[in-house]
């Protein structure tokens, strides 16, 4: 074998590794566009005004060769102007946290690193972060502090999936792991009418069917009636089905509306029922006095999800996935048998997932947290309650607009009416359709819609720091100009 002697001549730096003055000079560029941004969010467009096509005809095939900085620079500038702005005081779709400057620095020192979060020998420093984050998370949600402990996943419908499986192995003994749930008594999981989709996707993924999903309507409030879902599991009980989890959810998608935790988690002890909150959007109200009490019971779970993306103005994606007892997911995923305890240095937080190879996502939860102090959060979400209240008094107080829901949290569902002419509800539907389409064309405002006992509402959900009283009120007068104007021709 020859002898290979390193000092002999001067080595070449791989292609691929940026001298340090590249990095600074590129940094400070692409730094520049991104202050230039924020600092001119408020005068953007809230999206694109770019068609699909002519996004799809911007781009080509990687190069062969390298593009110049100049070249880099400018495909980078021009992802801001084909994006839509999250960040944007008038983007009040969906739930979507709008992301803070620590969390896009930690986005880049987490890749500078590029621990594997699967392991604690790969990311040592990484992984401690992330139980230590997620055993505060458990002190807030009031779970016990000895057993307690979660996972950072890549969104609420996956941290749901987790949970769900954590669950099903629990109820239906570990050995379904092996033997698949062919083998099992036929069981079902109960959620309410207004739950997330994802529970759904959850039942099929784990091979109990979608028709093990049963669907418990809501009151007057959108929560889950206590009555009929102790009439189905009781029912379910008599047919020889094993009732096998609830899923409460603590901030529905739709109104924020949230389930009687309390009274769902006696009825969970009651019939020995796996409780599981998705709290994905509604979490981050634990932060604050005015409504944490709102969640109360909650502290009952055996497992909830809660998106520090959503209600945590967290950048995309950082799901929180918490157990009572993080040794029942450690039993549910590890695939050895001899599996580490947790109590042991060496926790491998893919023994307690699906994910095999994980990132350091939890370093941008970490470094917000650092950088504000979580008082900054409890005020700020506390902020965001009151301003959708401020918004529903708005809407009560006019003849032209309807309120479709009460505010729980920081969602309000309304609708344009235009006055003195009757309309059928179809024509009204219609009618929101046109308006919410017709905003979102003009970039003015990004708001979402929902089906409320079949009626179209207008959805707006204010998770983003940058929303204040007069951009509610700019929305209000933008709907109401824009039912004028559709009213007319329709
Ligand atoms: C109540 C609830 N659960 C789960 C999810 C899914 O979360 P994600 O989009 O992070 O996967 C959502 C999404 O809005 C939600 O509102």
């Amino acid at each position: 074998m020859a002898n290979l002697d390193i000092n002999s001549s001067p080595r070449t730096p791989s292609e691929l590794a940026w001298p340090a003055v590249r990095l600074r000079t590129f940094g400070e560029k692409v730094l520049a566009i991104a202050a230039d941004f924020l600092d001119r969010l408020e005068t953007l467009p809230v999206t694109t005004q770019a068609t699909r096509d002519a996004i799809r005809g911007s781009l080509a095939d990687p190069p062969q060769q390298p593009l110049s900085d100049d070249e880099l620079l400018m495909f980078l500038s021009r992802l801001f102007q084909d994006s839509t702005h999250t960040a944007h005081p008038h983007f009040l779709a969906y739930i979507t946290g709008s992301g803070t400057a620590p969390d896009a620095y930690a986005s880049f020192i987490a890749a500078v690193l590029n621990q594997n979060v699967g392991g604690w020998a790969t990311a040592p420093a990484a992984t401690e972060i992330e139980l230590r984050l997620m055993q505060w998370l458990a002190h807030i949600f009031g779970l016990p502090p000895a057993t307690a402990g979660g996972l950072i996943e890549p969104g609420g419908a996956i941290s749901n999936l987790t949970a769900l499986k954590v669950a099903r192995d629990f109820k239906l003994g570990y050995s379904c792991r092996a033997t698949g749930v062919r083998c099992s008594r036929p069981a079902v999981i109960y959620s309410s009418e207004e739950r997330h989709p994802s529970i759904d996707r959850a039942a099929d993924l784990l091979g109990l069917g979608t028709s093990a999903l049963r669907a418990i309507p809501t009151d007057a409030f959108y929560r889950l009636r206590l009555d009929l879902l102790e009439d189905a599991i009781r029912s379910d009980i008599r047919e020889g089905i094993l009732p096998l989890a609830v899923v409460a959810t603590a901030g529905t998608t739709a109104t924020g509306s949230i389930d009687p935790l309390a009274e769902v988690a006696h009825l969970c002890s009651k019939y020995s029922l796996w409780l599981h909150v998705d709290a994905a959007y509604g979490g981050g109200a634990m932060l604050s006095p005015r409504v944490a009490h709102l969640l109360g019971g909650i502290e009952r779970a055996d497992s909830i999800t809660f998106d520090a993306h959503k209600w945590f103005y967290i950048s995309l994606p950082a799901s929180c996935t918490i157990f009572r007892d993080f040794a029942c997911a450690g039993r549910s995923f590890s695939i050895d048998a001899s599996y580490t305890p947790p109590e042991t240095n060496a926790l491998d937080l893919s023994d307690y997932g699906p994910a095999w190879s994980r990132g350091f996502d939890a370093l941008r939860i970490w470094l917000p947290l650092l950088s504000f102090g979580t008082e900054a959060f409890t005020r700020r979400i506390a902020e965001d309650v009151e301003l959708a209240h401020y918004l529903e008094s708005e809407i009560l107080k006019r003849q032209d607009l309807e309120l479709m829901a009460p505010v729980a949290l920081s969602i309000c569902c309304f609708r344009y009416v235009p006055p003195l002419k009757a309309r059928s509800p179809y024509d009204l539907n219609l009618l929101n359709e046109g308006i919410l389409a017709e905003i979102r064309r003009i970039g003015s405002f990004f708001c979402s819609s929902a089906v409320l006992e079949e009626r179209f509402v207008l959805r707006v959900c204010i998770v983003n720091y940058r929303t204040e009283r007069a951009h509610l009120d700019a929305l209000l007068q933008c709907v109401v100009e824009t039912g004028r104007r559709l009213t007319v021709t329709l």
